[in-house]
């Protein structure tokens, strides 16, 4: 398993990350213990959660079960705790199952990571994110109609310096070691770099945004931003959500998949995302790879890549996905990726 540096923060990362979003949902406490024991059996050291999780679907009465069953694998084996990076998310501002929607502000960030870790039954988290930003963000195909000039520069600065406060007092007190963003701009991110160079405040580690085959907003400015600043990316749904697997091809709807769940996959599925992951899948079938491999080992590859959070409803998913470490992708392979990118950009 490559491990990669996370920011300058001195840790390293697997370059694979299990995550959990389906554990308390989809995936039932024990078969989520029994993940984690096989992530960390196999070399993955790093486990990627949020306060709002599971999903599939969010709801008020299942917010923070997914802490709750990490916290009860925690509580079953506590010498273990050093052995992983544990990250977590505080919503954003519009999640109206967590605080009402309330924004992410100084007066929320204490409370929300003592809830956390009371949850996750754990003295301290390694990396705390904010999982969208206040002002909105592009991800989740919003990038259609984006328009950021109802945005208030002179706020969103003074929230992010009022956090950045909160944070460090989260830092000094052992509670929290390290910040990082989630689905973030190259804007916002270079404003967190600054103000934290300014007021001494913890400095961004990594940024978790949607990058995959199938999603490549990541390539341009944010690329730039993590080679010069050294902010890695943790790329979420590696997979597409599944697409990748090739298992929703030609109308189908495996029973229990998430698709039979959320019908339109996060504005995912359509003819143009189809097209493109079949061209993906031909690759894969023309050099004897699995698909799912492919996928995965191709993150390996990207010049920004800190690690890959991909999720496993089953056990045999994470096997699958584990299994991607033994492959490395040809040049051959790269540049017909590369073709087939051209040829099915931005598929969603
Ligand atoms: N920061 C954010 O806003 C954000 C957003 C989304 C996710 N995340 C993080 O990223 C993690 C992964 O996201 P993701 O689950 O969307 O990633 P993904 O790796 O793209 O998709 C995983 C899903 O694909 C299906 N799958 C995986 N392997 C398969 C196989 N071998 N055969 C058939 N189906 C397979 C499973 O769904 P089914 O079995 O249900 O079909 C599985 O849950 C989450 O747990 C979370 O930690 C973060």
């Amino acid at each position: 398993m490559k491990m990669n540096p996370l920011g300058r923060t001195g840790l390293t990362v697997s370059e694979l990350c299990l995550g959990t979003m389906t554990f308390g949902t989809q995936t039932s406490e024990a078969e989520g213990h029994a993940q984690i024991d096989r992530a960390l059996a196999d070399g993955i050291n790093f486990i990627d959660t949020a306060e709002m999780y599971p999903v599939n679907p969010v709801s008020k009465e299942t917010v923070g079960r997914t802490e709750e069953i990490i916290g009860t694998w925690n509580a079953a084996n506590p010498a273990r705790r050093g052995d992983f990076i544990l990250a977590t998310k505080h919503s954003g501002e519009g999640m109206q199952h967590v605080r009402d929607g309330a924004p992410i502000s100084a007066a929320t960030i204490p409370q929300t990571i003592e809830a956390s870790l009371r949850r996750l039954r754990t003295e301290y988290i390694d990396l705390y994110q904010f999982h969208w930003p206040n002002r909105g963000s592009y991800m989740f195909r919003r990038n259609w109609s984006y328009d950021p000039s109802g945005q208030n520069r002179e706020e969103t600065l003074a929230n992010m310096e009022a956090c950045l406060d909160a944070l460090q007092t989260q830092v000094d007190k052992g509670n929290i070691r390290h910040f990082g963003l989630s689905n973030e701009s190259a804007w916002g991110t270079a404003q967190w770099l600054r103000l934290a160079e300014r007021t001494g405040g913890p400095r961004v580690a990594s940024i978790q945004n949607e990058y995959s085959l199938m999603c490549r907003l990541y390539d341009t400015d944010l690329a730039e931003l993590s080679v010069n600043e050294d902010v890695g990316l943790l790329a979420f749904s590696p997979l597409a959500a599944g697409l990748l697997t090739g298992k929703y091809q030609a109308g189908a709807v495996p029973e229990g998949s998430r698709m039979s769940l959320v019908p339109e996959l996060g504005g995912r599925k359509g003819p143009r995302a189809f097209a493109a992951v079949a061209a993906y899948l031909e690759i894969a079938e023309r050099h004897g790879l699995d698909p799912v491999h492919m996928a995965l080992a191709w993150c390996r590859t990207r010049p920004f890549m800190a690690s890959a959070i991909f999720g496993a409803t089953r056990m045999e998913q994470l096997d699958r996905a584990l299994g991607s470490v033994e492959v490395v992708l040809s040049d051959a392979v790269l540049a017909e990726i590369d073709a087939a990118h051209r040829a099915h950009p931005m598929p969603y």
